[in-house]
């Protein structure tokens, strides 16, 4: 059984990570858009035609019994579309802003995200349902998911521009300090150790990522999915630019994950990113 994880970088990988664990007897293809990087500033419209053109070969080719779209950035939009327009069943990732709401002893929990998470209707939707009895800071980080992408390779990043844009996450009122940040991006907690040790206080810091594997189990389960045993696969991981740099390629192949090219008719058709409409939310 093939289980497709989608993100629009490596972020997904901390999904895969838990989905991996949970479900370790199925084949999994890791696909990476980091011809699109970063996600946190497509339009919304654009966004949902890159990515149904992406799902339609990716489809057509692998043949996923499942779909986990590991990026809270495309899953707070992009559901819909892809549920209307192909059968197999989609598993998302939202920020978990209902265990935060639940879990706060000060009343004060903040979502972290990319700026088009931060924007949309569903998230804005997910704080009122479940959390306007707290007070709930919203802060869209401009340049987090890179940043992950960098420390994710091996490479130096830089502490006080991580510094920086995680200080408005940290709120004091009435004697009262935010005590959970909620991780609303897949990038996010591979930076978790890191934003830990340049926090002002301690916090606790939620990812729903095992959460959202065992949904994904669920899934699997219900729809009775079971594993193909005899004809065991590699998992694969590909990365639509077709040459990621060899700090990337390293670090797939480290995880047991083999590097495929792909070919992908709907980028070829739409041209640049700027082409395809990308505009900043
Ligand atoms: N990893 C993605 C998310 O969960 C987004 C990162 C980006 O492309 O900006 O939102």
């Amino acid at each position: 059984m093939t289980i497709l994880v989608f993100d629009s970088g490596i972020g997904g990988l901390s999904v895969l990570r838990e989905a991996r664990m949970l479900m370790h007897d199925h084949r999994f293809v890791y696909v990476g858009d980091d011809a699109g990087f970063p996600y946190g500033d497509w339009d919304g419209e654009a966004l949902t035609r890159r990515m149904v053109g992406l799902f339609e070969t990716l489809i057509e080719q692998y043949q996923p019994q499942l779909a986990i779209v590991a990026c809270n950035t495309a899953s707070t939009l992009i559901m819909p579309a892809l549920r209307e327009r192909f059968t197999l069943p989609f598993v998302g990732i939202v920020p978990a802003i209902k265990p935060a709401a639940e879990r706060t002893a000060s009343g004060l929990i903040t979502v972290l995200a990319t700026p088009g998470t931060i924007q949309r209707p569903y998230t804005q939707e997910l704080v009122k349902q479940f959390a306007s009895h707290r007070q709930v800071t919203m802060v869209g980080a401009t340049r987090l998911a890179r940043l992950a992408e960098e420390h994710m390779q091996g490479l130096p990043i830089d502490t006080e521009l991580l510094r920086a844009e995680i200080a408005p996450c940290f709120v004091e009122r009435d004697g009262r300090r935010t005590d959970i940040i909620t991780l609303g991006c897949t990038h996010y907690p591979f930076l978790v150790n890191e934003m830990r040790k340049l926090a002002p206080w301690p916090v606790d810091w939620l990812d729903p990522a095992e959460a959202v594997a065992r949904q994904a189990r669920t899934v699997l389960a219900r729809e009775a999915l079971v594993p193909d045993t005899a004809n065991p696969t590699h998992d694969i991981a590909i990365m639509t630019s077709g040459s990621p740099p060899s700090t990337i390629v390293r670090l797939l192949v480290g995880l047991g994950l083999q590097l495929q090219s792909q070919s992908f008719p709907s980028l070829a058709q739409g041209g640049s990113s700027a082409e395809q409409g990308k505009t900043p939310v």
